[in-house]
């Protein structure tokens, strides 16, 4: 394990996607060393997921805290105890303190579901519907202080189709996300991305637009 990357995952419920990490891993294909997955609930389903494979799993409940500046705190230490070089987050549904995106500026990325900048924020399948798009899709991100603002690493597309209500379209997108996170994750494994400011760094050189997949 000396090798790989040492990695976090923060979840708050199901874990579809940190599913798709933990088959890449088992399977050989993403050369990472998964320390702990952390949740802020303690019902959260994806926390049984790590279980099952062994991997240490963690509960830092954000109801427990006064304000987010003191939980932020507790899970910053619950990280750092686990030494990750990357921060995952795979639907982890909180919103985070400057303090804490600093901590981890340059070595956390998230997956969010549209196309960003567009629909930064929830509900964002049934808002891409309100607004007539003809396509959607899910972005993977450096995360920076702004929220859903940090700069997009790659991003999959699907069609909207006439009769997709948000259920469906949703069903599509995830689809994507479950290959689009681990190939992200994997080239930062593979050292292939930096993160300069605000500036993404693909291969030594300035990635100028998301690498679409
Ligand atoms: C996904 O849609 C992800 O894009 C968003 O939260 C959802 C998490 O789903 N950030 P899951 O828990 O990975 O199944």
């Amino acid at each position: 394990m000396g090798d790989r990357l040492a990695v976090v995952i923060l979840i708050s419920g199901r874990g579809s996607n940190l599913q798709a990490i933990l088959e890449q891993t088992h399977a050989g294909t993403l050369p990472i060393d998964i320390r702990a997955v952390i949740s802020n609930r303690p019902d959260a389903a994806g926390l049984q997921l790590a279980r099952d494979r062994q991997i240490p799993t963690e509960c830092v409940d954000h109801t427990q805290y006064e304000n987010r500046e003191t939980f932020d705190q507790a899970l910053q230490a619950c990280i750092d105890r686990y030494q990750p070089g990357l921060v995952i987050l795979a639907g982890f549904m909180r919103i985070l303190t400057v303090a804490f995106v600093k901590h981890n500026r340059g070595r956390m990325l998230n997956n969010h579901p549209s196309l960003l900048p567009k629909f930064q924020g929830l509900n964002t399948h049934q808002r891409a519907l309100d607004a007539g798009e003809t396509e959607h899709g899910a972005s993977v991100h450096f995360v920076t202080e702004e929220l859903d603002g940090g700069p997009v690493i790659a991003q999959s597309r699907v069609s909207i189709n006439q009769d997709d209500d948000a259920d469906s379209l949703a069903a599509r997108v995830l689809q994507q996300e479950h290959e689009l996170f681990p190939e992200v994750i994997r080239w930062y494994a593979d050292k292939r991305l930096t993160l300069t400011g605000n500036q993404v760094n693909f291969d030594g050189k300035p990635l100028l637009k998301p690498v679409s997949i």
